[in-house]
């Protein structure tokens, strides 16, 4: 198995003729859950979908540990912005479609039935894509990515249509899984506080072309009743601070 750390050196993504991501840098130890932060449309998704291998042209490198990412022999989940559910397909078998894929895997039933419970999907097993509101089928793809345990763990603001409820629910699962696996994860959200709670580190991404802002140690991760801790809002408005600041050096620069 590879070990080492995650590294991206000087990544830089052109889609047509923009640019969109510059220079990112940053290094993440396996196993560590990376959340990163940025204004819509600058670049959150495209750095899940160059580490995923959906977009294969860039510059710059990136390295497990000794070797090339792409060559580590690594297993990905990724759950995108559109939740790439198949709309030919039931519930069960998009939620089952890993281990068709992977013929070497094999689920756990028992966690398998644990996570459709948890996100209330057993009643929905034999609908389509298209016969599900939003927040439901963002729980098939959670569900599916939760069960296939990957090396590294890709998710593009994963509970971003769920109820408040639902959302803890899935936050909790996410970190159960987390500790039993351990998953190299990178979670893109818009929700700081989520942001707070789930990484370990947080990267702040700066307007297009997206350069990094921040790249900080949450020094807060999984603290004791962080959320009623007045060092967790004095931590968020620190964030909150360096976002305006580099939104204030765009906008006057
Ligand atoms: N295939 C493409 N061709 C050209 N430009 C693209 C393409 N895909 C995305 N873009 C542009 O690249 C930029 C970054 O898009 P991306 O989806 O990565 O942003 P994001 O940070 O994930 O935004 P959001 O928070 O809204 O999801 C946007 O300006 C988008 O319009
Ligand atoms: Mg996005």
């Amino acid at each position: 198995m590879i070990s080492g750390k995650l590294s991206l050196q000087n990544l830089t993504v052109n889609l047509g003729k923009a640019e969109v991501l510059q220079n990112i840098s940053f290094s993440l130890e396996k196993g560590r859950t990376l959340t990163v932060v940025g204004p819509s449309g600058c670049g959150k998704s495209t750095l899940l979908n160059v580490l995923s291998g959906i977009i294969k042209h860039y510059e710059g490198e990136i390295w497990m540990g000794e070797t090339k990412l792409r060559n580590a022999g690594l297993t990905f989940g990724y759950m995108p912005q559109n939740m790439g559910l198949l709309p030919w397909k039931k519930v069960k078998d998009n939620i089952l479609l890993p281990f068709r894929i992977n013929k070497n895997s094999q689920v756990n039933k028992h966690e398998l039935e644990d996570v459709l419970r948890k996100l209330e999907l057993t009643e929905l097993l034999n609908r389509y894509p298209s016969q599900l509101s939003g927040g439901q089928r963002q729980r098939v793809a959670l569900a599916r990515v939760f069960i296939s345990h990957p090396d590294i763990l890709l998710l593009d603001e994963p509970f971003s249509s769920l109820d408040t409820i639902t959302a803890d629910i899935s936050r909790e699962l996410f970190l159960d899984l987390r500790r039993k696996y351990q998953p190299t994860t990178i979670f893109t959200t818009h929700n700081l506080s989520e942001a707070l709670k789930l990484g370990e580190h947080i990267l702040l991404l700066d307007k297009q072309p997206a350069t990094v802002l921040r790249f900080v140690k949450n020094p807060l991760f999984e603290s004791e009743q962080q959320q009623v801790d007045a060092e967790f809002n004095h931590f968020k408005r620190q964030l909150i601070a360096w976002i305006t600041e580099g939104d204030a050096k765009n906008r006057y620069s």
